[in-house]
């Protein structure tokens, strides 16, 4: 395929490139064989990049499944309605689903295909930058609960991801900052010329009309390898895994408070804060720490203080209740300098006492 990278993660292509989604039939073809397809997507990429899709399969009226969307649909009732509609329409093993969307149509797609006649093949089409960046690589797919988010899910690698990082031209401006946390994310924990290159690139990153398709491409490519990398070297968690975690500990904790009414790009944002302060306090982080990371995240037009409604109290309660916690200890993976994560012995958990976070979030509250 013309001028697109691709990069190899757990013996699936991963593909980026702008107009990707206009070709992608023989690479579906090469991914998939002659299995028939089926289109999952929302209700607002839907009408934007459907047909578009459908067309480059070869086939126009290749079967659509719409969720609305938004991540209060990323529920076992989606599962159950989708994988129903799926038995409805008489597919069977024989079939593959493309998920078209951000990451809540990539995980649930991919848990519906995890299960559905116990595991069809699928193939994540991101049309978010977080999507293309975070959510579509790794293998992991899930439904939210009551008790929290992802709680219900399986590891389910796409036969194949196809980013076209034309479908960012779409994305509304705050959904493309929801992106950014991700990619400052992935600069801290890894990688310190990101880290710089995101600094000066932010003015761009973030420009009226979006980023132009060569920054674009550029941002996806480094940061798809940059997770690809962390999770090819420890696919299940074990250890290094974690360090992807940085923000998520206090972000998951202040995201479920709002109710999701805040983003998770700002949650992580406000989270990485939290975090790199008390990585301060402790002694483990490097003094300026979260000076630094405030200052890239101001300028790349994502919050870094948290809304004085919050509770210091709910919020440490609340990050006990994540699924990463241990037996109720919650471990924290912590930045000792940009691009170096501290823990390398301990599995990259380091569990902070209250009054560490108590004082991190105190430093952290809006004036
Ligand atoms: N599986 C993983 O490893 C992993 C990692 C990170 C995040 N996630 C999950 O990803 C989800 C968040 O993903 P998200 O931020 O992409 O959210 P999302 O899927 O809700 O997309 C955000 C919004 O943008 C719209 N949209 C998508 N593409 C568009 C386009 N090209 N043009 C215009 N609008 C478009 C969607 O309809 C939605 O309203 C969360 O559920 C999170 O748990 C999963
Ligand atoms: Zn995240």
């Amino acid at each position: 395929m013309n001028s697109a990278t691709a990069l190899d993660l757990h013996g699936s292509r991963i593909l980026i490139g702008t107009g990707l989604l206009d070709r992608c039939g023989p690479e579906l073809q090469r991914a998939l064989g002659t299995r028939r397809l089926a289109i999952v997507t929302d209700d607002t990429v839907a009408p934007l990049w459907g047909d578009r899709l459908a067309a480059a399969t070869g086939d126009a009226t290749t079967p659509r499944f719409i969720i609305p969307a938004g991540e209060t649909n990323k529920t076992r009732k989606s599962w159950s309605r989708i994988t129903d509609e799926l038995l409805d329409a008489g597919l069977g093993r024989d079939s593959a689903l493309l998920a078209l969307g951000g990451g809540v149509v990539g995980d649930l797609t991919g848990f519906v295909a995890a299960t559905y006649l116990r595991g069809i093949p699928f193939v994540q089409i991101p049309t978010t930058l977080l999507a293309m960046i975070d959510a579509s690589i790794g293998g992991k797919t899930g439904v939210d609960t009551r008790a929290g988010k992802n709680l219900v899910g399986a590891f389910h690698h796409p036969a194949l991801v196809i980013a076209d990082t034309a479908t960012l031209g779409t994305l509304p401006a705050v959904q493309l900052r929801n992106g950014l946390a991700e990619a400052v994310k992935h600069a801290v924990v890894a990688s310190p010329a990101e880290f710089t290159w995101l600094d000066s690139h932010a003015a761009e990153l973030t420009q009226d009309g979006g980023p132009s398709t060569a920054v674009a491409e550029r941002l996806v490519r480094t940061h798809v390898a940059l997770k690809a990398d962390v999770v090819a070297r420890d696919e299940r968690e074990g250890g290094l895994r974690k360090i992807l975690n940085f923000g998520h500990t206090v972000g998951h904790a202040i995201e479920s408070l709002s109710h999701y009414e805040l983003l998770h790009g700002e949650c992580v944002a406000l989270g990485m804060m939290v975090e790199a302060r008390a990585a301060e306090l402790a002694g483990i982080g490097e003094a300026g720490l979260a000076d630094t990371i405030a200052a890239l995240l101001t300028a790349v037009g994502l919050p870094t203080a948290v809304p004085r409604h919050f509770d210091v109290d709910a919020i440490l309660a609340a990050t006990r209740t994540d699924k990463k916690a241990r037996e109720g200890r919650v471990e924290y993976a912590l930045p000792a300098r940009i691009g170096v994560m501290a823990g390398a012995d301990r599995a990259y958990g380091t569990p902070l006492s209250d009054d560490v976070v108590r004082a991190a979030l105190s430093a952290t509250w809006s004036a």
